[in-house]
């Protein structure tokens, strides 16, 4: 019934009938008449436990019930991530969109474990969950997981700390893909027998079933049945039992069979007794230590982080190598059983085990660890250099110094770049031991971080603080961070806005902007003119006159501009297209807001064609957007020209057609109103078309243009009242 369960077979020397008539006895005893209400699952449910299955640890221990893999390098909350690297529009990616807890599971499911990857492939075999719909229905189960501890105190399957709707989540979802058929499911109407019960009674005892579980008015036995392993005898666990064996049968593989058969080690060793630990409750599926290996590479994918720039480290749960000596002990006991965790950004969860169960685990990671590395001294600084060290502290983690909070939050307040560890915990969580030497040679205990040196080769790359004293420094750090919550924030951590001008030339500043998008750009000119452009829509959307942008980072790693004076809207759709008909709708979308970040169809310009594919900044200092429209390429560039009265933008496209063809380029938004045969006005704007241009008859301002093949181009002018 429940493949790999620890639970050995006590009715097996019966016969069939004997057996089933005591599994019978036994279950009137065991069971009483309450059942559980069923729940009303909904779709939904079903979706979020899919989605925490995959992501938040279960699959480390049991293996993923479908065979979705999720791209572990996607962002999950937000698809901007690759906001500085990347301008191609983001790809729709639905399984990111599934995990941020859009879209529903409906399409693209396999059925259940049809194409899931078999036990036989790995070296950690996966708990199997294939029973569970028999043995719970979705509320049974629900209660289960929010507290597996109360029922199963042991701690193999450990607590992951779910809420209630989270485990309602679970239990909707394991309960529909360990479906097997619907005669397997559990029965509802169960009324208990007493006379059954008490024959249950009898044979609970007989059987000793005591002797492993407790049951309030159940005593366990006494243990008077000896089996000498070491002189060879077997004894339950042997593989083929006799026919007149009456004990309990075990299904073990031959690798377990011959590890319990194995003589016990003469002399305690901490570290044989932590690899025991730690692969009895799978630490090991999570955590490295030493040479042991940690996750299974094909589970990694599962692995998940909301910040795929910081590498590994903010994905794959840190390694236990050393533990004992980076760990303050206090931190350590925090972690293990009170729930103390610093990773936010890691979507595996640390489980709780029960601190009966893990007391010992710590005791011997500290005194197995304790010695591993170098005392190190971190003295409190008294007097002058006490302020003296606590500035430098400060200055060196800012990013007039060593940069750190670009990729570490301080102190509850985001960084402007990554959103790594939060720095303020480091005395309270690392011995200083482990943190100097971590600090100078970052790689020597964490392999593979992003982290760069800073000391690199122990000389401090900042000579100017503390006189380039490599200890000096470390130690500053140290004692500036213990000042906890009450130190002032490292300068770089949230500057304040701050105003950009254009000093001569042009001045291209990229971020995203309520006026141009997530992936925008404000040009500003020297004479006082400057517009904004909308790379996800190759749209010229606004324009301003006067002082140029002010600039927030909003610590999701991209600076928000705002113009500084009052802009005038151009438009805010698509820029260019095919239209079906002269009177076709224009397609327009929602906009994106912070509230509500992501495109509720980040398809639709795709679907109409539209490509953003890169800008170049000329030897003047002006930007040349390129975009393409179908098989079209359009590079266009924008410039300020003195007309008789006053400055306009010229907005000059250059298009490259591969065959000749037809393109509608929306150069002003609903609203517009022809002033003459060539000017057409919108609010403060008026723009002027050049001759013979080909206004459609329509609301807002579309040109269409005749595309000769290979090379051509037009251009339009902006004034601004
Ligand atoms: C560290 C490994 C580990 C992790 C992580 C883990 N489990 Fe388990 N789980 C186990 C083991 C081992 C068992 C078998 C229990 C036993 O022997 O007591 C188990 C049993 C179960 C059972 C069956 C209980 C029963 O009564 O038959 C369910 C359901 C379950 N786990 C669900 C989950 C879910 C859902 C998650 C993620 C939220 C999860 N597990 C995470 C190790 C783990
Ligand atoms: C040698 C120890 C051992 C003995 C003896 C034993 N069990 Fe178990 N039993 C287990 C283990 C271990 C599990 C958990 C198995 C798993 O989830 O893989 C278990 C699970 C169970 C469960 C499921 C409980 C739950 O909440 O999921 C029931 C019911 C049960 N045993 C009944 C009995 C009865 C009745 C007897 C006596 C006939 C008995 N057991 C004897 C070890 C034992
Ligand atoms: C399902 C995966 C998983 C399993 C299984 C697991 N851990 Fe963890 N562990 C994590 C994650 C994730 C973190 C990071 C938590 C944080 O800091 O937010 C972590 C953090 C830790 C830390 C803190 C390390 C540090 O440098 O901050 C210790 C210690 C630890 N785990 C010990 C254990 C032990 C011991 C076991 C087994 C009894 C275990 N873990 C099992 C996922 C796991
Ligand atoms: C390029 C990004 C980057 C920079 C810059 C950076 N770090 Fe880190 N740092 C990381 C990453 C990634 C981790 C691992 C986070 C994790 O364990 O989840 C880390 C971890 C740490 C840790 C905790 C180590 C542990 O295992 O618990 C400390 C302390 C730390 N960094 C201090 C600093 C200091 C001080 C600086 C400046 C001198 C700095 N970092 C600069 C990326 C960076």
């Amino acid at each position: 019934v429940q493949p790999g369960t620890r639970m050995p077979a006590l009715l097996a020397h019966l016969a069939p009938d004997e057996r089933r008539a005591a599994a019978l006895a036994l279950t009137h005893f065991l069971l009483d008449d309450e059942r559980p209400q069923p729940e009303e699952a909904t779709e939904d449910d079903r979706a979020l436990g899919r989605t925490l299955f995959h992501s938040i640890g279960c699959v480390a221990c049991h293996g993923p019930l479908e065979a979705t893999v999720f791209d572990a390098t996607k962002d999950e909350e937000d698809g901007d991530a690759d906001w500085d690297e990347d301008l191609e529009p983001p790809d729709a990616d639905p399984v990111a969109a599934d995990v941020a807890g859009g879209s529903s599971s409906a399409q693209g499911v396999p059925g259940p474990r049809a194409t899931a990857p078999t036990e036989a492939d790995r070296s950690r075999p996966n708990v199997s969950l294939m029973h569970v719909d028999r043995k719970y229905d979705a509320a049974g189960l629900a209660a289960f997981l929010f507290e597996p501890l109360r029922v199963r105190p042991a701690g193999r399957m450990p607590d992951m700390g779910l809420d209630r709707a989270e485990a309602r989540a679970l239990a909707v979802y394991l309960t529909s893909m360990t479906r097997v058929d619907d005669a397997g499911a559990p029965v509802s109407h169960f009324r208990r027998d007493e006379r059954l019960a008490a024959r249950g009674r009898e044979l609970f005892e007989a059987l000793r079933c005591a002797a492993c579980h407790e049951l309030a008015g159940t005593t366990p036995p006494s243990a008077d049945v000896s089996c000498n392993l070491e002189a060879g005898e077997r004894g339950c666990i042997a593989e083929a039992t006799a026919a007149d064996h009456r004990g309990p049968v075990y299904t073990l593989d031959d690798r377990t069979r011959a590890a319990v058969c194995a003589p016990a080690p003469t002399a305690f060793n901490a570290e044989a007794e932590i690899t025991r630990e730690m692969v009895a409750f799978r630490c090991d599926a999570c955590h490295v230590r030493g040479e042991r290996s940690g996750v299974d590479p094909a589970l990694s994918a599962y692995f998940r982080t909301t910040q795929p720039d910081l590498g590994e480290e903010a994905r794959i749960p840190p390694p236990l190598t050393h533990v004992g000596a980076k760990l303050q002990p206090d931190w350590l006991r925090r972690v293990m059983f009170d729930g103390a965790r610093v990773r936010p950004y890691m979507a595996t969860r640390m489980p709780s085990f029960g601190e009966e169960n893990l007391e010992g685990l710590v005791d011997e990671l500290l005194r197995a660890d304790g010695e591993v590395l170098p005392p190190y001294e971190m003295p409190v600084p008294e007097g002058d250099a006490a302020g003296a060290a606590r500035d430098a502290g400060r200055t060196l983690l800012g990013t007039t110094g060593l940069g750190c909070v670009m990729c570490h939050d301080f102190n509850g307040t985001p960084s402007p770049g990554f959103r790594g560890l939060d720095l303020i915990t480091t005395p309270e969580r690392l011995q200083p031991a482990w943190l100097a030497r971590f600090l100078v040679a970052p790689q020597t205990l964490r392999p593979g971080i992003v982290m760069p040196e800073s000391w690199p080769g122990g000389v401090a790359a900042h000579q100017g603080i503390l006189g380039g004293d490599t200890d000096a420094q470390v130690r500053a750090i140290w004692y500036y961070l213990t000042h906890g919550r009450t130190a002032h924030d490292p300068p770089g951590i949230r500057p304040a806005p701050s105003h950009l001008t254009v000093d001569g030339g042009v001045r291209v500043y990229r971020g995203r902007s309520r006026i141009a998008g997530f992936r925008g750009f404000a040009v500003g000119s020297a004479e006082g003119l400057h517009y904004a452009f909308d790379s996800e829509l190759g749209a010229l959307t606004a324009l301003w006159r006067g002082e140029f942008v002010s600039v927030r980072w909003d610590g999701q790693g991209a600076g928000d501009f705002d113009p500084r004076a009052q802009p005038a809207t151009l438009q805010r759709d698509l820029g260019v297209l095919r239209l079906e008909s002269a009177d076709s709708r224009w397609p327009t979308r929602a906009p994106r807001t912070k509230e509500a970040p992501r495109d509720r169809d980040p398809l639709l310009t795709a679907r109409h064609g539209y490509r953003f594919r890169g800008y170049s900044i000329g030897a003047d200092g002006v930007p040349t957007f390129r975009y393409s429209s179908g098989e079209v390429l359009i590079e266009e560039r924008s410039g300020v020209v003195r007309r008789a009265d006053r400055e306009a933008l010229r907005r000059t496209f250059v298009f490259d057609a591969p065959v000749a063809t037809t393109l509608d380029l929306r150069l002003l938004g609903a609203g517009a109103t022809k002033v003459s045969d060539r000017e057409v006005a919108l609010a403060r704007v008026t723009m002027v078309l050049p001759e013979g241009a080909r206004l459609l008859p329509r609301e807002d301002a579309v040109l269409r243009v005749d595309l000769p093949q290979g090379r051509s181009s037009t251009s339009v002018e902006y004034c601004l009242d």
